[in-house]
């Protein structure tokens, strides 16, 4: 049987928090680094659990986005993984389900940053298509290695944007995508 949780950062054990690393570090291939675990706390983590174990996992983190001119709230979604041995059961998909219900309750829009475009687009996300930007400690500079790779998810509350208009995300250290 799998079961579907959520719960902040500061409610998840040490030894949980472990497991969803070593979830994370075995699913990107040892390309998960200690800023990108920093990125993924401090929000809302979603699992799944079966009786193996961690099966997949993602995190939701607040950041100010300027969209098409808008500053906007927007739950910024981190960490997606399934462990090998379980994927392509739709194991992810429950888990973005229900990170997407905490947007639509939560934010002005959702935002992420992926190369695995159609899993998302089948959620109902969509590619933002203008220039992406940072707001960085020396002002705002274009990140063009992240263009093509933002996805938004609107919410009943997001205003009209124009996914061609300009995206800006800010600072933070590491991959600011
Ligand atoms: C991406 C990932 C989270 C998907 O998890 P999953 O549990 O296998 O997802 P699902 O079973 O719900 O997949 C549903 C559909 O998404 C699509 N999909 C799955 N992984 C995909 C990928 N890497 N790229 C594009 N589409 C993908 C498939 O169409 C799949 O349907 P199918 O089984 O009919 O082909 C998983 O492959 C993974 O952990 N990858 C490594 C880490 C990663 O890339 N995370 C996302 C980066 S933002």
């Amino acid at each position: 049987m799998v079961e579907l949780h959520s719960a902040p950062t500061d409610a998840l054990s040490i030894r949980f928090s472990h497991d969803i690393r070593t979830l994370l570090d075995a699913a990107f291939g040892g390309h998960f680094t200690d800023e990108d675990w920093a990125h993924a706390i401090g929000g809302m983590h979603v699992w799944l659990i079966g009786s193996g174990g961690l099966i997949s996992h993602g995190s939701l983190v607040e950041r100010t986005l300027v969209c098409s001119g808008q500053m906007l709230d927007v739950g910024y979604v981190e960490a997606v993984a399934t462990a090998e041995a379980h994927r392509r059961k739709g194991y992810g998909t429950m888990v973005m389900k229900h990170l997407g219900e905490l947007i639509r309750e939560r934010y002005d829009l959702g935002v992420l940053s992926t190369g695995a475009h159609s899993f998302y687009e089948a959620l109902g996300w969509e590619r933002w298509r203008g220039p992406t930007f940072v707001s960085s400690p020396r002002g705002r500079e274009r990140t063009p290695e992240d263009d093509g790779g933002i996805m938004i998810l609107r919410t009943p509350r997001s205003p009209v944007v124009d996914v061609v208009g300009d995206i800006v995300c800010d600072w933070r250290v590491g991959d600011v995508w």
